[in-house]
């Protein structure tokens, strides 16, 4: 009997429980478009960055300054600035694009730093036909004045301000590190958010020994990284209920992966760096492997799977939270010949 794949993730119908999270790959409508072919669910598009815009206009208005010190070469910049086109401009046209080739959800991501930003791209992203928006809450609080409250007020403000300028579905991206993570995954819900993506992978800078220079080289997760979202997917699904999206993202990287996202109660499995690492036909190899997992092991559909395993499901709920902690020390086994 085939198993029925399809679930709804931000109110929209997915035939398939596996999403290509965002990265430059879904930034290239061709590419998507062999996504699609693979079996994803859904995309997400690479984050349009309010910073790239923004500098940009400021590379622009200092060309136009020295253009107007040359009065010859001056006219010669007018037809320029009509044809000039702007990351942002250029990430809605890809959008549209992707929107005309695709059947499936396209999830338009926005990583902006000020609250006028977020609303006229969120806006302009509905516009381009966006299903639905992914806010990529990425901030380091490094400012010893700025405290935990007055920081997560501002993003709620952001989020909440977002909501009120579009009436398409909108996710927000969290990082791991807020100190009362459940707290704010249900002030999020409260602000107005649709689901959450549960993680945003923070990526550390390293130094080169010789230089002294920072190195910002992005690398690939390993699936050890899933177990972060496992754990707060489990938590949250029960606590914030059906009606709340929930997305797993860092290390989905097998079938099996796929499954224990489902099973603590994701609504989706998204994936990058196994895509980015194998290729597009990863999707095929994940999405195939879960339906053989899921016939295996006797589930009709990811329905009535998704969720099986939260932490309001399982034998020991506290298995999520402190109490794992101290079993998972006293449980580690040192081979009796590496003890010297
Ligand atoms: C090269 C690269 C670029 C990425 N760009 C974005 C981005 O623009 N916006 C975003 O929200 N996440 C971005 N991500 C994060 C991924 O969407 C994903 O959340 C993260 O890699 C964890 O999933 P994974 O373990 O399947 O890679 C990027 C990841 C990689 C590897």
């Amino acid at each position: 009997m085939a198993v029925d794949m399809r679930t709804r993730y931000l109110g929209l119908d997915l035939h398939n429980p596996v999403v290509a999270s965002s990265s430059p790959w879904t930034g290239d409508p061709a590419v998507v478009k062999r996504l699609e072919e693979a079996g994803v669910g859904a995309v997400v598009l690479p984050s349009l960055f309010e910073e790239e815009i923004l500098n940009e206009e400021i590379e622009l208005n200092r060309s136009l300054e020295q253009g107007d010190e040359q009065f010859g070469e001056a006219l010669s910049y007018f037809p320029q600035i009509e044809d000039y086109k702007d990351t942002g401009d250029r990430y809605l046209a890809r959008l549209e694009k992707t929107r005309s080739l695709v059947a499936i959800p396209v999830i338009a991501s926005l990583n902006a730093t000020t609250l006028g930003g977020w609303v006229r791209y969120a806006r302009l992203m509905q516009d381009a036909g966006a299903n639905a928006l992914e806010l990529n809450l990425y901030h380091v609080v490094a400012d010893p004045a700025m405290n935990g409250t007055d920081r997560e007020a501002r993003d709620l403000e952001l989020i909440a301000a977002v909501r009120a300028a579009v009436s398409i579905p909108l996710a927000v991206k969290l990082s791991p590190y807020y100190t009362a993570l459940a707290n704010f995954a249900h002030g999020a819900v409260k602000a107005g958010a649709s689901g959450l993506v549960l993680f945003n992978r923070f990526y550390q800078p390293d130094l080169d020994l010789e230089s002294l220079e920072i190195v910002n080289k992005v690398s690939l997760s390993t699936p050890a990284e899933l177990r972060l979202p496992l754990r707060w997917i489990a938590i949250l699904r029960p606590q914030l209920g059906e009606g709340v999206g929930l997305a797993a993202t860092s290390g989905i990287h097998t079938a099996t992966d796929a499954a224990k996202a489902l099973l603590v109660g994701a609504d989706v499995a998204m994936t990058t760096s196994a895509v980015l690492q194998h290729g597009v036909g990863r999707v095929k190899v994940i999405a195939d492997g879960l339906a053989a997992w899921m016939a295996e092991h006797e589930y009709e559909s990811v329905a009535q799977m998704r969720g099986s395993a939260t932490a309001a499901n399982i034998l020991d709920p506290t298995a999520f939270e402190r109490a794992n902690y101290m079993t998972a020390l006293r449980s580690y086994s040192t081979p009796a010949d590496l003890v010297r």
